[in-house]
């Protein structure tokens, strides 16, 4: 571990900006933490710091409450974080609007990372960088070349990195539908097909004064600068009728500034299923091309909403992705929310509340190997079920200093697939994929789409690689 650390140290002394300008050298990198995490006792409760005091946030927490404390909060909304506060930990602990505040404690070691997705890829970097375990929401990434950037400092850092897909962790559901298929009671799979649902419509949504509690520019944080938009709608009583419609909190889903919309909030959670699926029949090689169409609520030019009042993600779509042995991955938004799994011996259907097909079926004469759904669990302790278990499954890690059962790079190759199906959706046209070099083919347009401009003094400070 001594050598890990003195690595790390080393690895640190340099910096370069992955965005536009540079901005001044934060504190991680010209005085690096003590990074390794204590050894603890089994029972011990551990402190974490939560950025991101949303609907997830505070799921998320009180899924863990058994193993964790929430001692920091950070949100850039006043009012979210007090409620939090209040509802986490009593009032009691620290909070912050600027989350580097969290990173700069030693007595934290734990980060849970559960703000809206353009604010995923900087922090979880930097928290990686300042010797912190992270568990990250879905999805890491705005970009294809996010991931990379995450990829490098996980693997140069060594943290232990859980993503959100806690689907993974459903075990009678999603991982034994895995293990179904690592056993071979499909056969070998020829499609996978993935529902996952079309985004919503909005109309108009009016700009308004941005709230007093809320710090509209840090929540805008790498984005384009714009300006906030909201309307509520009551009812003949003045009671709030639905939800709000806004370009923040919740929403920001439906906006391709701050989000893939379904095609990575749901794309996340079902494509990862289906890419699990294939890898666990034995599948090596990456996709080669993804083709198909889509509609969007407004007007695109170069890949860009013409529009900037309204909900812009696509709210119909059907892409087929293509593998070198021509076995084919569907994402649509028209049939039932799951996953669809064929094969040449059999065929079966899953999503978060069923787990059908013969194949099921035959288990109840020939039942799955006693630990077969501990194999593709990859043989880590399955306690609990579901959320609970996916961050009982981070603790464990945490604890053991080993990969967690949603890794940076399975989430990775299942992003870049979500990531290509939105490009070609902006664009209106099919892309052929090199999944070595990670690069779409012979189409500088879509290439440029791989990569995002962050605004001034929100770019990512990248430290200079030791490994490539
Ligand atoms: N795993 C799942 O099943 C699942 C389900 C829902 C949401 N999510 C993910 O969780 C994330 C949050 O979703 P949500 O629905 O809770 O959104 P939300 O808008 O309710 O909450 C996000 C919070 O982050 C805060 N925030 C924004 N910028 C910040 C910054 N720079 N520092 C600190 N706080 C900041 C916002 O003010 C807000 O309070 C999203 O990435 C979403 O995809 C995952």
């Amino acid at each position: 571990m001594q050598q890990q650390n003195d690595n790390r140290r080393g690895f640190l002394k340099k910096t370069v900006v992955a965005g536009t300008a540079a901005a001044t050298v934060p504190y991680y990198f010209s005085s690096p933490k003590t990074l390794a995490s204590e050894t603890r006792s089994k029972n011990d409760r551990i402190p974490i710091g939560l950025i991101g005091a949303g609907g997830m946030g505070i799921g998320n927490m009180r899924s863990a409450k058994q193993w964790l404390d929430v001692v920091a909060i950070a949100d850039v909304d006043k009012g979210r974080l007090e409620s939090t506060n209040k509802s986490l930990s009593g009032g009691k602990a620290d909070t912050y609007t600027d989350y580097q505040k969290i990173l700069e404690r030693d007595d934290i070691k734990l980060i849970h990372i559960a703000t809206p997705d353009h604010w995923h890829t900087k922090p979880l970097i930097e928290a990686m960088l300042a010797g912190k375990d992270v568990y990250c929401e879905k999805p890491l990434t705005l970009t294809i070349d996010e991931g990379k950037l995450i990829r490098k400092v996980q693997k140069e850092t060594g943290r232990i990195v859980q993503v959100g897909t806690q689907q993974r962790s459903q075990f009678r559901l999603f991982t034994k539908a895995i293990a179904l298929v690592a056993e071979g009671r499909l056969g070998k799979i020829t499609k996978v097909s993935v529902a996952i649902g079309g985004a919503p419509q909005s109309p108009e949504i009016p700009v308004v004064d941005v709230p007093e509690n809320l710090d509209w520019d840090r929540w805008l944080g790498p984005a384009p600068a714009v300006d906030y938009r909201f309307h509520q709608a009551k009812d003949e009583d003045g009671k709030n009728k639905g939800r709000a419609i806004t370009n923040c909190h919740f929403q920001f889903r439906w906006w391709y500034e701050y989000s893939g919309g379904k095609l990575t909030d749901w794309g996340a959670h079902h494509v990862d299923i289906a890419n699990w699926a294939l890898k666990a029949n034995g599948q090596t090689e990456g996709p080669i091309s993804i083709g198909g169409s889509a509609e969007h609520p407004v007007e695109f030019k170069d890949g860009f909403p013409v529009q900037k009042n309204q909900y812009n993600t696509a709210t119909k779509f059907k892409f087929s992705v293509k593998y070198p042995n021509g076995t084919e991955m569907v994402i649509r938004n028209d049939t039932s929310n799951g996953v669809l799994i064929e094969g040449d011996k059999g065929r079966i259907f899953v999503n978060r509340g069923k787990l059908t097909g013969k194949p099921v079926e035959d288990l109840k004469t020939n039942p799955l190997p006693k630990d077969a759904i501990k194999k593709v669990y990859k043989g880590l302790p399955m306690e609990h079920d579901g959320r609970r278990a996916h961050w009982a499954n981070f603790i464990h890690c945490h604890r053991e200093q080993v990969e967690p059962i949603s890794d940076v790079h399975s989430h990775m190759q299942m992003l870049n697939i979500c990531h290509l199906a939105g490009i070609s959706a902006r664009l209106g046209r099919d892309l052929k994929w090199d999944d070595e070099n990670e690069q779409i083919v012979g189409d500088d347009q879509a290439n440029s789409f791989l990569k995002r401009d962050y605004r001034k003094g929100y770019e990512i400070q990248m430290p200079e690689l030791a490994k490539s």
